[in-house]
């Protein structure tokens, strides 16, 4: 079984191909976003938490509007190309994940205002993605507000892995919509927005 720190470099490979095929695109990303995430609401002024962050697309586009941003990513890679995204260590900043779980889980232990999750679960089996909406829930303040999308099945057929504990860059894991309900409960959460975006669930819970 694939540790961590295999999935990290397996990451940062398609981090690498990405930006030979998209780098055009880095600095104007975004265009694929939901509405949800254009929400501004969500991020201006906020205490930002990025789970999954990558190389920063995300980063980039909201940096100037919080008021503080972390994230964090499985990929060295991504992390280390997020940082030099936003170099302004003032109010930003990116480490890698599961050396620094437990430091992100102590350190922003209820001061986040909103927590970011996007295009991550789609990759990750159930297990992982409670791992990491207890640390969302544990991070955030009563008040603060969860972001995060899944695919959809949107076909019948379509592959859907529930108990999966593992996750590939290329595998999509689709959650249905009743899932989704169940697993953010159980993790303290209560879903207050839900959108069907293309092939997504886009989704705002508290
Ligand atoms: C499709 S990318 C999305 C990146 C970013 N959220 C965005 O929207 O641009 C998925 C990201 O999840 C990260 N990732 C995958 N498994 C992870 C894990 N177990 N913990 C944290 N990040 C993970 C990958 O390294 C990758 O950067």
């Amino acid at each position: 079984m694939k540790t961590d720190s295999d999935w990290g470099k397996q990451w940062d490979s398609y981090w690498r191909n990405w930006l030979v095929e998209y780098k055009h695109t880095i600095k104007g990303p975004g265009e694929d976003m939901s509405p949800l995430e254009f929400d501004a609401d969500y991020v201006k002024d906020k205490i930002v938490f990025e789970i999954g962050c990558g190389i920063g697309l995300l980063a980039a586009k909201i940096n100037s509007m919080v008021l503080c941003y972390y994230g964090i990513d499985i990929s060295p890679f991504a992390v280390e190309f997020a940082r030099t995204l936003c170099p302004d260590e003032t109010n930003f900043s990116v480490v890698q994940t599961e050396q620094d779980y437990k430091i992100a889980k102590d350190s922003l232990h209820k001061k986040i205002d909103t927590v970011l999750v996007r295009h991550v679960f789609i990759h990750l089996g159930e297990e992982k993605v409670l791992r990491y909406l207890n640390l969302a829930r544990s991070v955030l303040k009563p008040d603060g507000v969860l972001y995060c999308n899944f695919f959809r099945p949107v076909a019948e057929g379509s592959v859907y892995i529930k108990k999966d504990t593992d996750q590939t860059s290329g595998a999509v894991v689709y959650f249905p919509k009743d899932h989704i309900y169940d697993i953010l409960g159980r993790s303290g959460f209560k879903v207050i927005k839900m959108a069907e975006v293309a092939e997504r669930y886009e989704v705002i819970a508290m």
